[in-house]
């Protein structure tokens, strides 16, 4: 069966078809069923339609800037594997994403592979999460990964620091699902951006999967590591991605809300007079003025 229909088929999967996407107008609907049917990848992205929407749009739009930007290859990383549903996602997400903008990936995923560590306290949601939630099964999932993703085990705080000194400008970090659950997770997770800035994209969608849940606020959970990150890192800050919701076509979509961005200000690109660029021009139609006729 299409991976897509048998996920809708699971329970919480059906309610969300239901709470969110049977709430959309008709004529999105109707529109999304052609897009199913006939639409490419890059359009099934716009209309949800891929599996883990969460994780589609960030890697297509991080791919987008890297053109943009000049970049060929991007890192894409998960903290917190689990089973490994949402690695194996992201690789084939990746995949596609290669075929219709040329850039290509390298995937890394970080976990224990032996679920979840010791709560430190309150903060780490103990109510909702314990040690050893989440088990893997490392030599299967491994062996199911393409060539071009990394499986890394252990805890994040002693395996981030050997990964990072393999991150150049080369293949900079352009993605980050955190889904780790606890707060100290979090902010283990959130230090990979604090290298330096030629390791990242200028912007970095990130895609936050624990700022929803109903016991998470700002003073715990992943909200609280964002908030300490924000306030530890005067150059770097995790913001909502902006106006997403505005921008997409089915505007009930939950994911929206997890979606954030890593702004590198300290990039070499977001730098006065370090990079070269074509002038911005606009026109004005309304006295005949138009910039763009002359530079043609
Ligand atoms: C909710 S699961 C991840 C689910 C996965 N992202 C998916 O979509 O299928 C959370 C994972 O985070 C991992 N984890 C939590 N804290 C960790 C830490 N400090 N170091 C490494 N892994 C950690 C756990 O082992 C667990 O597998």
């Amino acid at each position: 069966m299409n991976p897509l229909f048998k996920r809708i088929l699971r329970k919480d999967k059906l309610s969300r078809v239901f709470v969110e996407r049977l709430t959309e107008p008709l004529h999105i609907n109707i529109a999304s069923a052609f897009v199913a049917l006939f639409g490419g990848f890059r359009r099934k992205v716009d209309f949800d339609l891929v599996v883990r929407p969460q994780y589609a749009f960030p890697i297509l739009r991080a791919a987008d800037l890297a053109n943009e930007w000049g970049y060929k290859r991007l890192t894409l990383l998960e903290f917190g594997v689990a089973a490994g549903a949402g690695l194996v996602n992201i690789c084939h997400i990746a995949a596609e994403v290669t075929k219709i903008t040329g850039i290509e990936f390298r995937i890394v995923g970080f976990d224990t592979g032996t679920g979840m560590p010791e709560p430190i306290d309150y903060r780490d949601l103990p109510e909702a999460y314990a040690a050893g939630d989440f088990p893997m099964d490392h030599e299967k999932l491994k062996a199911s990964l393409p060539a071009n993703c990394e499986l890394i085990l252990g805890p994040i705080t002693e395996t981030l620091p050997a990964f990072l000194k393999t991150v150049d400008a080369s293949s900079p970090i352009g993605f980050a699902s955190v889904d780790v659950d606890y707060y100290s997770s979090a902010k283990d997770s959130l230090s990979v951006f604090r290298d330096t800035p030629e390791k990242y994209l200028p912007l970095v969608p990130i895609y936050l999967d624990d700022v929803g849940d109903i016991t998470v606020n700002p003073w715990v959970g992943e909200w609280l590591a964002v908030n300490e990150f924000n306030d530890e890192n005067k150059m770097r800050k995790i913001a909502p991605w902006n106006m997403l919701r505005a921008r997409r076509i089915c505007k009930n979509a939950k994911w929206i809300e997890h979606i954030h961005g890593l702004h590198v200000h300290d990039h070499a690109i977001r730098t006065p007079g370090t990079t070269e660029r074509a002038r911005r021009t606009a026109d004005n139609e309304f006295i005949g003025v138009s910039f763009t006729d002359q530079a043609a």
